[in-house]
């Protein structure tokens, strides 16, 4: 494997244990300036970074702790700004600059993530910035209300204790489709099925699935894990979006 085949492939998270030594200022500028070398739709960087040193902030925003963390918003303030001072229009075209923003914020969340693990450096990202109330958020980091949107966070740190495995990943049938999309029949779904249930695999969330009294791994993740629809959540979510100018 060439070195950065063996950064994608040693790439993993980790669940709330970073240890309390710090990434360096050297290091982190290294990673802010790898992640913004992720392509972007029409050359315009469609985001921004919000880096957090505050050990305290970070554990308070995004439950969990770490030396620092990004955070990836979409966001089109900037070029709006730009545009403006330049006498400019700038049509931000709703759903769809959203889904090319966030495509943009997304590759650089990743290439931050990677960059950071060639420097020795691990990661979790998490969506817990959903979970809680999206406003306070955007209050607590002055994010702009219209035309950003917190996407991912991304927490860094070294690790306390090395996890005792790599998680798994279907590669194949259902995953990737070769010419043409290709619908799980009942042997593709058995297969599935099979490779979660498979121990050696660490495909799933937990392990312990059978001792709960489930037939198979993704009968616990079904009935268990997968929350039901949050309304409430979700209305939150629309609001936002909305008042943010993304959605009308
Ligand atoms: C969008 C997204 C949200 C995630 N949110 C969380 C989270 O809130 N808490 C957590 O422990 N892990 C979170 N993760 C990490 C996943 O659990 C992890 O990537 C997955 O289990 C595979 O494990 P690995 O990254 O170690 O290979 C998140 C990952 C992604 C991509």
């Amino acid at each position: 494997m060439n070195n950065t085949l063996e950064t994608i492939y040693s790439l993993r998270s980790i669940h709330g244990n970073f240890s309390e030594r710090d990434i360096s200022p050297e290091d982190l500028k290294t990673i802010t300036d790898a992640c913004v070398r992720a392509a972007n739709a029409s050359a315009r960087q469609s985001y921004s970074v919000i880096v957090i040193n505050d050990r305290q902030t970070i554990k308070d925003q995004f439950c969990y702790g770490g030396s620092k963390a990004l955070l990836f918003c979409i966001d089109f303030n900037r070029i709006l700004k730009t545009a403006a001072y330049l006498g400019q229009e700038f049509n931000t075209d709703g759903i769809i600059g959203f889904i090319t923003g966030s495509t943009d914020t997304i590759l650089a969340a990743q290439t931050a993530a990677l960059a950071a693990k060639s420097l020795g450096i691990d990661s979790l990202f998490t969506n817990s910035i959903h979970r809680c109330d999206i406003t306070k958020l955007n209050r607590a980091f002055d994010l702009p209300v219209k035309y950003c949107f917190p996407l991912i966070a991304l927490i860094l740190g070294y690790p306390q204790v090395e996890p005792g495995y790599m998680k798994g990943r279907l590669n194949g049938t259902g995953i990737i489709h070769y010419e043409k999309y290709h619908e799980p029949d009942k042997t593709d779904l058995d297969e599935l099925v099979s490779t979660y249930d498979d121990p050696q695999r660490h495909m799933g969330m937990i392990h312990d699935w059978q001792d709960k009294g489930y037939q198979h791994y993704l009968d616990w993740f079904y009935r268990k894990w997968c929350s039901p629809v949050n309304t409430e959540k979700e209305s939150e979510v629309y609001s936002v979006l909305r008042q943010a100018g993304f959605i009308v």
